[in-house]
């Protein structure tokens, strides 16, 4: 198993910080190939947090070489300010730390016009963005008129810059917002460069020779399928492929090289920013998974919208993914709830199915058809075993699997790395 891929299965914020971190103990390589800094990774190390929102979590591993990827969407100060963080807090960031020059940069006048953007649609339509100016990054580069890493090292940059500052500065007065200043961002970013500038590399020898020495990579999936661009809820969405494809288009590593996928499933669902949620919950059951599950954004602080767990929506990420297993998180935290609902098909306008809609009015209109379990109130922290839960707690990960034909390999009971179960190749 030398190449992995790891992916949120649900909204994003499944805990996937803690796994990546679990499975960081065998891989050589730790890949992001997706999203930017809207991403937040939230480990816990001895008695230390750290939230990672661009540097692979790979970094708090002495001897690991982390790489960000052509797919990613990296904002440069932003991406200093970070490194200068765990680098204060005695990670070596530098030393382990590769960045592809084809990764594109996201720069203020993104975050501006990504604030824009969201101001201006119509009420109800809103995204919910982190306002991390990913959508108009990705945006200028598919419309090619983005600036890569490889730019900012090439000495034509400041006439670059000055060009598409131009052109974001009409569209920022158009819109009459403020403008931005041309040098100012130069400043700016030929500072970060400073730092940034000797990390910058052609990833794809790199990775190429680190797959062909049989080397263990794990690429760090950020974000969920739900907020995939393409499988996710449209417009809903982040601008990325969160789906196991984007590992592959992100990092320049061929599918034909990939050899497993784990998908991070939390015990329940939760999503931030707007959209539609068939198992949310608007009661004091949401609101008791919310205290209980310390569901707010660690990118943003926003509370999380919570619900019971959906298996319509888990089999979406098997069938886009090809998940292998599930590293299954935040088992605990359903610890005292009395009933568990389990939702196992939508009824869509009086018919039941069983697929999760493109169309999200549809998908709106969904009435989850639930199931219900007795809860198993009593604490599952510190079990070692599988065999150790409660009976209900085991009977309850037995469906999930059950409803989603994909075995639980990995269990999180608690944030810490002590507080997980494994089984099966990891055990
Ligand atoms: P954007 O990625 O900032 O454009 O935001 C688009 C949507 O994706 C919004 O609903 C965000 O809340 C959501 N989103 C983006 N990144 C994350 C993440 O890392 N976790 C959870 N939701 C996210």
């Amino acid at each position: 198993m030398a190449t992995t891929i790891l992916i949120g299965a649900q909204w994003g914020d499944e805990g996937k910080g803690k796994i990546i971190d679990v499975l960081t103990e065998r891989a050589t390589w730790v890949v992001r190939a997706q999203g930017g800094n809207n991403a937040g990774h939230t480990v816990e190390v001895g008695d230390e947090k750290f939230v990672l929102h661009l540097v692979p979590s790979g970094v708090l591993h002495a001897g690991k070489r982390c790489v960000i990827g052509n797919g990613v969407v990296l904002d440069p100060v932003s991406l200093v300010e970070e490194i200068d963080g765990l680098t204060a807090r005695g990670f070596p960031v530098a030393e382990r730390l590769h960045i592809s020059d084809r990764a594109h940069v996201v720069f203020p006048y993104h975050r501006m016009l990504d604030a824009q953007g969201e101001a201006r649609r119509a009420k109800g339509e809103q995204i919910g963005t982190t306002q991390r100016g990913i959508g108009p990054a990705y945006g200028d580069k598919a419309a090619r008129f983005g600036l890569r890493m490889a730019d900012l090292l090439d000495p034509e940059f400041p006439t670059l810059l000055t060009s598409r500052v131009a052109e974001k500065n009409r569209a920022l007065a158009a819109l009459g917002a403020p403008t931005v200043d041309a040098a100012e961002i130069l400043a700016a970013t030929q500072k970060a460069m400073k730092t940034l500038g000797p990390l910058v590399c052609d990833t794809v020898p790199l990775l190429y020779d680190a797959v062909a020495r049989g080397e263990e990579m794990l690429f760090e999936g950020a974000q969920g399928i739900l907020l995939d661009i393409d499988f996710g809820t449209y417009p809903y969405v982040t601008s990325s492929n969160a789906a196991s494809g984007g590992a592959c288009t992100g990092s320049g590593v061929p599918p034909n090289r990939m050899d497993r996928v784990v998908g991070v499933l939390k015990a329940y669902v939760t999503r931030v920013g707007e959209g539609p949620f068939p198992t949310e919950l608007h009661d004091a059951t949401g609101e008791e998974l919310r205290r209980v599950g310390n569901e707010f954004g660690a990118t943003t602080g926003r509370p999380r919208r919570c619900g019971w767990f959906d298996a319509v929506a888990a089999r979406h990420a098997v069938m886009t993914c090809g998940v292998d297993e599930w590293a299954l998180t935040k088992l605990d935290v359903l610890d005292g709830f009395a009933t568990l609902n389990i939702c196992t098909a939508y009824e869509l306008d009086g018919r039941r199915i069983a697929h999760f809609p493109a169309n999200v009015r549809e998908l709106a209109r969904c009435k989850p058809v639930y199931e219900e379990h007795p809860g198993w109130q009593a604490s599952t922290r510190g079990a070692k075993r599988l065999e150790d839960l409660p009976p209900a707690a085991q009977t309850y990960i037995a469906r999930l699997e059950e409803l989603t034909g994909v075995p639980v390999g990995i269990l999180s009971l608690g944030p810490r790395r002590a507080d997980t179960i494994l089984r099966g190749v990891h055990a």
